[in-house]
């Protein structure tokens, strides 16, 4: 690993900081069809510096931990952990994350690099199950009664801001279900 500071995380690099935010709404299944919970949040992402691969592949890497509390009671009702990684090489950004259901996901997607004419970066990375490149590994319990086939995530980062929206499909309670989640972030 080089210097964390002398690093170039490309796209990810608005991504660095603490955020917090309590615009955020979730829409989850339930056995009588959806819930709806506001929450606030704070997103943690810190620069760690980069790695290579098989000695040709270098990826500039950052971890984030994100803490979600459901406004009615202030519970912590979402905890996430992973990564997001830049190969400049390849213009590839990747989203690695676990959730404590047993669920784990790494998305993929390209980037140019640049921001846009309003100076944001937007960040776009899928998975899906059977794709040949992002894929979801879960539980044999999930698999079997809770299963997730496809994830997408959007963040639109700078400025101090930050939006995001993802989508979570999950087969559940015999329906496919698109579980989503977003909120807007500042940098504290
Ligand atoms: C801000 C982000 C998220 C929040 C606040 C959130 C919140 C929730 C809530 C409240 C439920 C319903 C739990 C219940 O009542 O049983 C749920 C279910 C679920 N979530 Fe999320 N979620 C988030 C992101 C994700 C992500 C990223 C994934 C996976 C990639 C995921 C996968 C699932 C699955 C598989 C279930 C179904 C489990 C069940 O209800 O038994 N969620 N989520």
């Amino acid at each position: 690993m080089n210097d964390i500071s002398e690093v170039d995380y490309g796209p990810l690099k608005e991504l660095i900081g603490v955020w917090k935010g309590n615009k955020g709404i979730d829409i989850a299944p339930d056995p009588d069809g959806e819930e709806n919970n506001p929450y606030y949040e704070t997103i943690t992402f810190t620069a760690i510096g980069d790695v290579t691969n098989a000695d040709t592949q270098t990826l500039a890497v950052l971890h984030y931990r994100q803490i979600v509390q459901r406004k009615s009671n202030d519970d912590v009702f979402h905890d996430e952990t992973g990564y997001w990684m830049w190969d400049e090489n390849t213009k590839t950004i990747m989203h690695s994350l676990t959730i404590p259901r047993a669920v784990s996901v790494l998305a993929g997607g390209k980037h140019n690099g640049e921001k846009t004419a309003e100076g944001f970066f937007v960040l776009e990375v899928a998975a899906e199950q059977g794709d040949k490149d992002w894929q979801i590994i879960q539980s044999p319990f999930m698999r079997d009664n809770a299963q997730t086939t496809a994830f997408s995530h959007k963040i639109t980062v700078g400025k101090g801001k930050l939006e995001y929206s993802e989508t979570t499909t999950v087969d559940i309670f015999d329906k496919i279900f698109e579980h989503t989640d977003g909120n807007k972030l500042v940098r504290e």
